[in-house]
């Protein structure tokens, strides 16, 4: 069985809460069977992933996967949309055609806001689900299919049900499994994760520096009561990339953000604070390192080839000005740049050769100097990680009682990588 951890990877879940955990391991144990499984949890909370999730591990992952938003199709069309409609069947249908349920056979369908279901459609499903029949629109003719039914709803079914909008009797056959997914605000620990995540995401986007929030922003935005949960989280995060042109984020310029800011008094579930060395949180942010060093390599890499290709540097320079920001940050935060990040301020003052090189500069030589930089930085964040690496292999090791099984598991390597790098780092 796949582990949480990797199931997070593979889908880009971001997180490390307990009831985000248990709710990808429920998914996880009843994706092999045919068990139908309702989603729940406010807009926004992430619960789409839940039924990929399912599917991909299902005996069904190589049939299709079908997701529909019950809330947008049209009351007057949904049916035929569900069962498909027969020629005629009604002003339009000029043609026979087949419904996601006998499109889907064999596979699984996602109805996603369910709770928008109108009633008629609602007795449809409850036959479908029940014993594997339906009719199309305007036949009489039974089909038979073979669907795995994955629903999702933000709307309270149990207030649905008392003002009969939902039937009691498909909500229980829809139901058999719940999963639940937490709001962001019963999430403390996931918030500024996430944040990092999507920063790093759209600074990657927009080719900016990534952004990052001083600690009273932290402070603000582990406060705040997120109502429009992980898609709020995100959308703000994006803002901010795309806006603010000081990367360094205050607490007045995030809160500038912050829909009802006043709101963030509301009482917020109050987890404990964060552990500065929680290790799955820094493996997550270590990888993120790792992810964001490879695409800056990349995007180094095509430049070196523009510049390899094309000897015109102030042409390649004047092409490619966004990458080149994206890469080397803009002369203006060189100030903001502390002692600590001493490595970003040497790649700032180095490159000057490439932006002064003429078309006419011979290529070799000057360019030898122009790269040394390029070496110097990799040691440094060599370093880094390295040290990195050597405290999360200390860490594991202490957490599994010198179990280097455990700790190979955990770490995601093989037992004689660990034991490589226990020789290697003299642990
Ligand atoms: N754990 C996570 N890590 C990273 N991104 C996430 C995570 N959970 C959700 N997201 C992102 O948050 C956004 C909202 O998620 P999603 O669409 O699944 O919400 P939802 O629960 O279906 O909301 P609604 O009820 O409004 O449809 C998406 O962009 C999704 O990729
Ligand atoms: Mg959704």
């Amino acid at each position: 069985m796949e582990s949480v951890q990797s199931i997070k990877q593979r889908f880009e879940l971001i997180g490390n809460d307990v009831k985000l955990n248990r709710a990808i391991e429920k998914a996880i144990q009843v994706a092999p069977t045919d068990i139908s499984v309702l989603v729940t949890g406010e807009s926004g909370v992430g619960k789409e992933s839940i039924p990929k999730i399912i599917h991909s591990l299902s005996h069904r992952k190589h049939a299709k996967y079908i997701a529909v938003n019950c809330g947008a199709i049209p009351e007057g069309t949904i049916d035929s949309e569900l069962f498909g409609h027969e020629k005629g069947a009604f002003t339009g249908a000029t043609q026979t055609r087949s419904g996601y349920f006998e499109v889907a056979d064999g596979g699984t369908i996602f109805l996603d806001e369910v709770g928008e279901l109108p009633l008629t459609t609602q007795v449809r499903l409850l036959r479908v689900l029940e014993n594997g029949e339906f009719l199309k629109v305007g036949s009489s003719q039974v089909q038979k299919t073979d669907v795995r039914i994955v629903a999702a709803t933000n709307i309270n079914m149990f207030e649905a049900i008392k003002k009969e909008k939902f039937r009691e009797d498909l909500y229980y056959r829809l139901s058999t499994v719940e999963i639940h997914i937490p709001p962001l605000r019963e999430r403390r620990e996931d918030i500024h994760l996430l944040f990092r995540k999507f920063a790093s995401d759209f600074g990657q986007k927009y080719k900016m520096p990534t952004i990052r929030l001083e600690d009273d922003a932290v402070h603000l935005l582990l406060k705040y009561h997120w109502p429009g949960n992980i898609r709020q989280l995100r959308n703000i995060a994006e803002q901010i990339s795309v806006l603010e042109e000081n990367r360094t984020i205050s607490a007045a310029t995030l809160n500038s953000y912050l829909p009802d800011a006043a709101g963030s008094n509301l009482p917020a579930v109050v987890g404990q604070p964060k552990k500065e060395s929680d290790f799955s949180n820094e493996r997550e942010i270590l990888y993120k390192v790792l992810f964001d060093m490879k695409s800056d390599l990349n995007d180094l890499k095509k430049l070196t080839l523009e510049l390899l290709k094309d000897n015109d540097t102030s042409k390649v320079q004047k092409e490619n000005e966004n990458l080149i920001r994206k890469i080397y940050g803009s002369h203006e935060e060189e100030e903001d740049i502390d002692l600590e990040e001493n490595v970003a301020t040497e790649v700032l003052g180095l490159p000057e050769p490439v932006m002064e090189a003429t078309s006419a500069a011979p290529a070799m030589q000057p360019q030898e100097d122009r790269y040394h930089f390029a070496e110097e930085i990799q040691e440094e964040e060599t370093l880094s990680l390295q040290e990195k690496e050597i405290e999360l292999i200390k860490k594991s090791l202490e957490r599994n009682r010198g179990k280097r099984k455990a700790a190979a598991a955990e770490l995601g390597i093989s037992e004689r990588t660990l034991y490589r790098k226990i020789k290697q780092y003299d642990l």
